[in-house]
């Protein structure tokens, strides 16, 4: 709260002009500079004429808000920099081959495996923000720190935001009466166009297109994961990401990576893609429950990138034609 501007503060809490209309404090000069600064700003005459206690008003303040953040039921949002993971056993019980690795914020991890090797154990002790209690004994700071239970069991202000690898629809409803449901539960103001905004990105993502009026149900495989990454980008705030090999989804994988990714977000992604992989900036390597080890991915691999997303734009381009019923040739 003390190094954020007034403007930014009313920002945040828009009711803290409460607490200073009943003070008497006008900040209307000081918008761009915080409150202390205000405060620095009094002179001693009028601390004297008013009997203003500086110390008090600043202390008073951080209490107010606390109160009133309490009494409205308004999350925190929760400020995520960075995520650790303090090593445990693999399969075997052999200590992991790291102590600690940290995962800042806008960061991408892939983590890549033979299939069973535990790819998908490591997202879910992320998920569960592991503190020793999982099969691998891992555990999972976040800023440094454990993290609170909470984050748990919150379904609308979750830590993860994660995309399983079998993810069942099993509601009777059609894609409007689940996105809705689902835009409500997050409190969006205007639903309607945060649901067109979902079904344009997953129809991007999606080989056949589908409306609003579609059962859940009638959804093929890639459709309905289509729907679920582009409800993932679109409605979750969590500060973490999670995908689960998302080149299985039969869905345009680059640009659903493109759409989960933003800015700010911390990704982890299970693969063995690897034009996914390498979009990565370091890759994790899972061995027999283990992680093994950690690499940069190079500068000699992020060229390799550029040449395999040429060769995949032929094999797409190639599968289309295909699905038309044209003949192929070899340019
Ligand atoms: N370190 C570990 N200790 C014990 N069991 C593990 C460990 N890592 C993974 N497993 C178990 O091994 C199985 C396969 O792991 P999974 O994560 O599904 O593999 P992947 O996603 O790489 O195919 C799961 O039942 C998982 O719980
Ligand atoms: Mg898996």
């Amino acid at each position: 709260m003390n190094n954020l501007t007034i403007e930014e503060l009313l920002d945040k809490y828009p009711f803290v002009t409460g607490y200073f209309d009943e003070n008497k404090i006008d900040v209307s000069k000081y918008m761009d500079r915080t409150f202390e600064e205000y405060l620095r700003d009094i002179s001693d005459e009028d601390v004297e004429n008013w009997a203003i206690d500086k110390d008090k008003l600043l202390e008073d303040l951080e209490i107010y808000i606390e109160q009133m953040v309490e009494f409205l039921g308004i999350e925190e949002e929760v400020g995520v920099n960075s995520l650790t993971i303090l090593s445990g056993y693999d399969k075997s019980g052999i200590k992991e081959g790291f102590d600690e690795i940290t995962i800042n914020k806008s960061e991408i991890i892939s983590i890549v495996g033979p299939t069973g090797s535990g790819k998908s154990r490591l997202l879910a002790d992320i998920e569960w923000t592991a503190m020793g209690d999982t099969p691998t004994g891992r555990s999972i700071l976040i800023n440094g720190q454990q993290p609170d239970k909470k984050w748990r069991f919150s379904s609308n202000n979750k830590l993860v935001a994660q995309l399983s690898q079998n993810m069942n629809f099993v509601m009777d409803l059609t894609v409007e009466e689940f996105l809705e449901l689902h835009a409500a539960s997050r409190l969006v103001e205007d639903v309607e166009d945060t649901i067109d905004r979902i079904i344009e990105g997953a129809n991007n993502l999606a080989g056949e297109k589908f409306d609003l009026n579609t059962p859940i149900t009638a959804l093929s495989g890639g459709q309905s994961r289509a729907l679920m990454i582009a409800d993932t980008a679109i409605l979750s705030s969590s500060p973490i990401v999670l995908i689960d090999e998302i080149e299985n989804a039969g869905i345009d994988r680059k640009k659903a990576l493109e759409l989960l990714i933003s800015r700010d977000k911390i990704v982890l992604m299970a693969t063995h893609d690897p034009i996914l992989a390498l979009m990565a900036n370091k890759r994790i390597v899972i061995k027999n429950g283990g992680i093994e080890k950690i690499i940069d991915t190079s500068d000699e691999e992020k060229k390799l990138l550029k040449e395999l997303e040429k060769i995949d734009k032929t094999i797409q381009e190639k599968r289309n034609l295909l699905r038309d019923g044209k003949k192929l040739s070899i340019i």
